[in-house]
């Protein structure tokens, strides 16, 4: 079974994608910083790169980040394995809001209503149901593309890092954030890009390099809450790459 064609992920990805602080963290105290992730993988970077032509949101989910990045390009395009995901994202940018179902306990739930910032020109982007993997062709080349927690979700990453090799321009950049969370249910342990020696960034670097150069690195925590009183707190790695 693919958990993100599940209900449970929808609901729980719809509010790490559209909700509130309040929605996400209903306490005083607690990680704020850890806040609006799919955002930030946009704001932290995007400023130091400027505008640019065509963006690629790979492993878009239900496309926050997709909608973030039509700031700063003209056309953008997200692609995710998950139909459900994809409907959902095609739903926000058809209505510009989205009901979303907040786990309290058990079977209990809040239904609210979250809107999209209404400066958002949606119509600059598009939704596909595909593999990161394969990208087809007919989309072309990018001059930014992003992957988001994507690396230790799919099956063979370093195949997904010649797949973005391919797709970026040249003098176009690359945003990689994960936490490396490798697991056996995703990837085969003989394709994770940890070793007993090797840091996954090092490893990352040894297939992209030379084509693509390290700008920078930096840490960026993200919070996805379960339910009212269980929270998945983690630190992605976020690192900046540009095609020579
Ligand atoms: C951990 S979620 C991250 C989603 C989003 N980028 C974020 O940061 O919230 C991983 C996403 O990758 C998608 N995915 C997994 N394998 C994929 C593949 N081979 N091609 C495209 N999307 C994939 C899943 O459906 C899911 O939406």
């Amino acid at each position: 079974m693919n958990i993100y064609e599940t209900d449970l992920l929808l609901n729980q990805y719809l509010l790490f994608h559209y909700g509130t602080a309040e929605d996400q963290l209903p306490y005083s105290f607690g990680p704020q910083d850890a806040l609006f992730y799919p955002s930030r993988c946009i704001s932290d970077f995007l400023p130091s790169i400027g505008r640019v032509s065509r963006a690629l949101d790979l492993g878009c989910a239900v496309g926050r980040s997709t909608f973030e990045l039509t700031r700063w390009a003209d056309d953008v395009i997200g692609i995710d394995l998950s139909s459900q995901f994809i409907a959902a994202a095609q739903a926000m940018q058809e209505a510009g809001e989205v009901q979303i179902r907040i786990l309290e306990e058990g079977q209990r739930s809040t239904a609210v209503t979250r809107r999209l910032d209404p400066q958002i020109d949606r119509s600059k982007c598009r939704f596909f149901v595909g593999d990161a993997l394969q990208v087809s062709p007919e989309f072309g080349t990018f001059d930014l593309i992003l992957a988001a927690n994507l690396i230790d979700r799919v099956p063979r990453p370093a195949e997904l890092l010649r797949e973005i090799k391919r797709l970026v321009r040249a003098d176009g950049h690359v945003i990689l954030a994960s936490p490396y969370t490798w697991l056996e249910e995703f990837t085969p342990s003989e394709s994770w890009l940890a070793h007993r020696t090797v840091r996954t960034l090092n490893r990352i670097q040894e297939i992209l390099e030379p084509d693509l150069a390290l700008v920078s690195a930096k840490d960026l925590p993200f919070l996805i809450r379960e339910h009212a009183r269980k929270y998945q707190w983690s630190v992605a790695q976020a690192s900046l790459w540009r095609k020579r």
